[in-house]
Order: C-alpha cells, then sequence, then structure tokens
C-alpha cells in the first residue's frame, strides 16, 4: 500500500478554518453537540493500523474529523480498514495511511510534514493526535533482559513523546490551540495482578509524568496534553497473551466491577472528548477509563 493518501483528492465541505481555530473563548458559549465536534479538523492516530488505534481513527471521522493514520505494519488490518473508508467517503473526510516506525524521528517528521501539507491543502487545521503505538511483553523481572527492556522503553515512552513532540511543533508553527492525547494505562498506575510487565508498567508511567511535563510547557501556547488510561481492552495484543495463560483472565474479571473486559469502542467517546473543545479546559490530566478495575483492591 503506498503511504501516501488514500483519498487524496476528494471535494471538502466548506471550511472555517477561523473558528477552528479558536479554543480560548468560553465552551459554554456553544451548544453541546459542536462541543464534541472534529469538523474542519486533521488529527492523526499512530497505532492505527488494528486494534484501538484504528478504532480511534473511525471516532474521529465520526465526529467529522479527517484522520491520518501511522503504524509501523505494512498495511493496515482489514476489514477495519474498508469499513474506516467506507466512512469517510461518503462524509467527503480524509483518512490516510502512513507507514513508519515512531521511534525512528527523522521517518517520523517527515510523515508529520506530509500530513500537515495534507491538512493545509485542504483547508482543514492541523488539530493534533493520538498517540496510540504501544507495545507489551511479559517477562518475570528478574529474568528481564536490557536490550528488551530498553526496546519496551523505545516505542512506549521515546514514541509517544515523539508524537507530541512533532504535533506540537507544527500547532505552535501555525497558532493552532489544538489538542495531544497520550494513550496510556492503568498500569502506570497499579502493578497488575497475574502480569511480569514490569518494563510496560514502568513505560506507562513515564507517559503519565510526560503528559504533566509536555503540558505544563505548551498550556502557554494553548496546546492541551491528556492521557487516557484503558483498564484491560479485548485486542490483538491481549489475545496473544490470554491465549497463552487463559487463567489470567480470570484474575483480570476478578476486578471487572461492571463484569465485562473493556473493548476498543469503549474509548471512543473518551478520545473524542480530549480531542475537542469540549475539554478545553482540560490539560495535564489522566482519564481512566477501566471499567472500574482500580476502584476496588
Ligand atoms: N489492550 C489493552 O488491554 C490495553 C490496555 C491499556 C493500554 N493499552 C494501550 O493501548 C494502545 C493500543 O494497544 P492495542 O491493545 O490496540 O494493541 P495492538 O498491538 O493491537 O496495537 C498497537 C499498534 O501499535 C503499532 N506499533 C507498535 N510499535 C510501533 C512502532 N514502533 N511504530 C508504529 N506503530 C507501532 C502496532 O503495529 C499495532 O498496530 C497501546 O499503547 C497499549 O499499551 C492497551
Amino acid at each position: 500500500m503506498s503511504p501516501s493518501a488514500i483519498l487524496p483528492d476528494l471535494a471538502l465541505p466548506p471550511t472555517n478554518p477561523e473558528s477552528a481555530l479558536t479554543t480560548a473563548t468560553a465552551p459554554a458559549a456553544s451548544p453541546s453537540p459542536s462541543l464534541f465536534s472534529l469538523a474542519h479538523k486533521t488529527t492523526i492516530i499512530t497505532g492505527a493500523g488494528r486494534g484501538l488505534g484504528i478504532t480511534l481513527a473511525a471516532a474521529v471521522l465520526e465526529a467529522g474529523g479527517h484522520v491520518a493514520c501511522i503504524d509501523i505494519l505494512p498495511s493496515p488490518s482489514e476489514p477495519d480498514w474498508s469499513a474506516l473508508l467506507a466512512l469517510a467517503k461518503p462524509a467527503h473526510l480524509t483518512c490516510t495511511y502512513h507507514h513508519c516506525d515512531i521511534t525512528n524521528e527523522p521517518a517520523l517528521a517527515a510523515v508529520f510534514a506530509e500530513i500537515a501539507a495534507g491538512a493545509e491543502r485542504a483547508g482543514s487545521v492541523f488539530w493534533g493526535a493520538v498517540a496510540c503505538a504501544g507495545i507489551q511483553q511479559k517477562i518475570p523481572a528478574l529474568e528481564y533482559p536490557a536490550a528488551d527492556f530498553e526496546r519496551i522503553l523505545r516505542v512506549n515512552v521515546v514514541g509517544t513523546f515523539l508524537t507530541a513532540k512533532l504535533a506540537a511543533g507544527v500547532m505552535r508553527e501555525r497558532g493552532v490551540r489544538g489538542s495531544v492525547v497520550m494513550i496510556a494505562s492503568m498500569s502506570g498506575q497499579v502493578a497488575n495482578r497475574g502480569l511480569t510487565c514490569t518494563a510496560y508498567n514502568t513505560s506507562k508511567a513515564a507517559v503519565h509524568q510526560m503528559c504533566r511535563s509536555v503540558a505544563q510547557e505548551w498550556g502557554q501556547y494553548g496546546i492541551r496534553v491528556n492521557t487516557i488510561s484503558p483498564g484491560y481492552i479485548r485486542t490483538a495484543m491481549t489475545d496473544d497473551l490470554l491465549k497463552a495463560e487463559p487463567e489470567v483472565e480470570k484474575i483480570w474479571m476478578a476486578g471487572a466491577l461492571l463484569g465485562r473486559l473493556g473493548a476498543p469502542e469503549d474509548f471512543k467517546a473518551p478520545a473524542v472528548f480530549l480531542l475537542s473543545e469540549g475539554s478545553a479546559f482540560m490539560t495535564g490530566a489522566d482519564l481512566r477509563v477501566d471499567g472500574g478495575h482500580c476502584a476496588s483492591a
């Protein structure tokens, strides 16, 4: 698949970039549905080749926004990708796929520049990013090889940082008061029973602190940064683990106050909320969406 735009030439509805640029005004003056709209805005989502990321790409399109998906997978998973295009086309929205490793800064910067230029050509505002790409590995801490530990930190921490840094760079250059959402995890706050994932947990705690740190630096530009901390979600990441160790599901379900594990769709509204004007007074914060897991011991 070509790394460039899938739907590059679709005519867009008339845009009002001025209104898309303003978040400094009190959002209370807007009716609630428009507070959740991403119309005329382009959002990048990393890790959007499958799983949670591709579901969040659908959420952006459903909220009226353009979406650019980045992933290390050579092509996005089917049938999810075809479903995304089917959402985008009739709504005259752009949905593009870019094959890239988020830890490769020059390559990622080139992809961001391409997406930002495409947004400009289409008359939409480069609005921000959801840093969703991440990896997981289960090894007991006493046996954890340093190289594996470093690989987890490189993708989950450095990759998330580069995504946020590049998005904020474009926004600051263009005077856009946009939003960055980092997908952290409840594992950044608690150590999961039955899971020997010290590197992963460490990486997600780092994402929480990274969020607060860059929010503190970028608030002056009107750029907001928040994290979402999911609980257990059924995706390819957890399916592999549960296949290898089915008994782990019992441990997870013991903390599931709503009687189920999460689905990627559970994170659509939280992500759209954090991206949109509805959360205009929220930055440096974490939104935990875990089915109550962390609420009981
Ligand atoms: N599944 C869960 O239970 C769960 C819980 C809490 C947090 N999360 C977080 O949610 C995010 C998405 O996880 P998921 O469950 O959809 O997993 P997933 O493995 O299905 O998706 C992760 C995506 O990231 C991509 N990716 C990995 N390394 C990359 C790199 N270097 N460059 C670009 N893309 C890369 C993968 O190719 C994959 O498409 C991750 O950050 C994960 O840590 C997941």
